[in-house]
């Protein structure tokens, strides 16, 4: 059996055990131990599961009873956990971005090199209803040859977060590393890395609050923007217009539909897309409605658990691809 300890019990802590309580079931996985530095929101987690609660991740790894670690803490508490997950033998799903310095991600690597550990990253994009369906058309070469891209991820601040994290440039990486990651991950994914990269930051002291990129490949071009300096009432928006020879594919998470396809020969799709990721997250905050990709992603970690399969997509190393490459894009937009 999967037996797994949920470390952090914030935000994503709480979506992932809601998506555990929608899969259980499904495979043969138990959520045994929960660990959070707020007693309190362990014990919510908990009592769905019947499972034991730590005060801190590293008492969680080393004394529950566990196979796999699921890390949800705030980006700079990643690595080391992970580390110690894998140095016991576990499998490992990190939150993400997978870290924040370049020697963890060596160290990351090296590790799972050595311990065989299974690990997958939480760039959920890739499992996200609209945005594999358009991996799928892309694949399928549906609309002919790729023209260009707009990728963006717009938001009001966010105002939860244990200790402010969020907002400390050395604990989440800034914009850059938390919301931009997720479609530099997920244009990696449908395009391979890029040829030529440039960015543009606006800044707020040393934090990076909104970042523009364009990615070039051979003659197709892809604009990439996030920012959290938006209004607390500000609507959440992430979106994307592609640009195929036969054909535009627009998306917006604020539209009905979300997702369509305006051909040149005149025709309006809406593709019909997999929803069973429904709601029962009353409780969870946030600006996402909808267990989305996330349940699909852990899922999928499930499957290849049970299937005794390597992950392959999602994996530690696209993970640290992705970092790198926001990285490298900071370096650009330094001042
Ligand atoms: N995939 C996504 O769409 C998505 C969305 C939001 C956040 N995230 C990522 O998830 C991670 C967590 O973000 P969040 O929004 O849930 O943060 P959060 O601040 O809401 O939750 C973090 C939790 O960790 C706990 N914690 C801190 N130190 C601890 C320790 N040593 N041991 C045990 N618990 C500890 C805190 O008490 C808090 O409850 C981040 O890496 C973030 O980038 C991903």
């Amino acid at each position: 059996m999967i037996k797994i300890g949920l470390i952090g019990a914030g935000f994503m802590g709480m979506t992932h055990a809601l998506c555990y309580e929608a899969l259980a079931g499904s495979a043969d996985f138990q959520v045994t131990a929960v660990a959070d530095d707020d007693p309190a929101r362990a014990q919510k987690i908990a009592d769905k599961f019947g499972a034991k609660v730590f005060a801190d991740g590293t008492q969680l790894i080393e004394q529950a009873d566990v196979n796999t670690i699921d890390i949800c803490l705030p980006t700079f508490l990643h690595a080391r956990h992970a580390l110690l997950a894998m140095e016991r033998g576990y499998h490992v799903f990190i939150e993400k971005p997978v870290c924040l310095e370049e020697e963890e991600a060596v160290q990351l690597l090296e590790v799972q090199k050595r311990t065989g550990a299974n690990v997958m990253v939480g760039h959920c994009l890739r499992f996200w209803p609209e945005y594999a369906a358009l991996k799928q058309i892309h694949t399928g070469q549906r609309y002919g040859k790729f023209i260009s891209g707009v990728f963006s991820r717009i938001s009001p601040r966010p105002a939860w977060g244990w200790q402010d994290w969020i907002h400390n440039v050395s604990r989440s990486g800034s914009v850059a590393l938390d919301l931009h990651i997720h479609d530099v991950d997920f244009v990696r994914y449908l395009l391979g890395e890029p040829d030529e990269v440039s960015s543009q930051a606006v800044y707020a002291g040393t934090n990076i609050e909104h970042i523009f990129s364009q990615y070039h490949y051979g003659e197709a071009v892809v604009s990439l923007e996030a920012t959290w300096d938006c209004p607390a009432h500000f609507p959440f928006e992430m979106s994307f217009r592609v640009k195929y020879e036969q054909a535009v594919i627009v998306f917006s998470c604020q539209k009905s539909p979300t997702l369509k396809i305006y051909g040149n020969d005149g025709s309006e799709i809406v593709p019909d897309l997999k929803t069973e990721a429904s709601t029962a997250n009353a409780d969870r905050g946030g600006n996402i409605s909808d267990l989305g990709g996330y349940l699909y992603e852990l899922r999928y970690f499930l499957d290849r658990l049970a299937a005794g399969e390597p992950i392959v997509n999602a994996s530690l190393t696209d993970g640290v691809a992705s970092f790198r490459l926001a990285i490298k894009e900071i370096g650009l937009a330094a001042r």
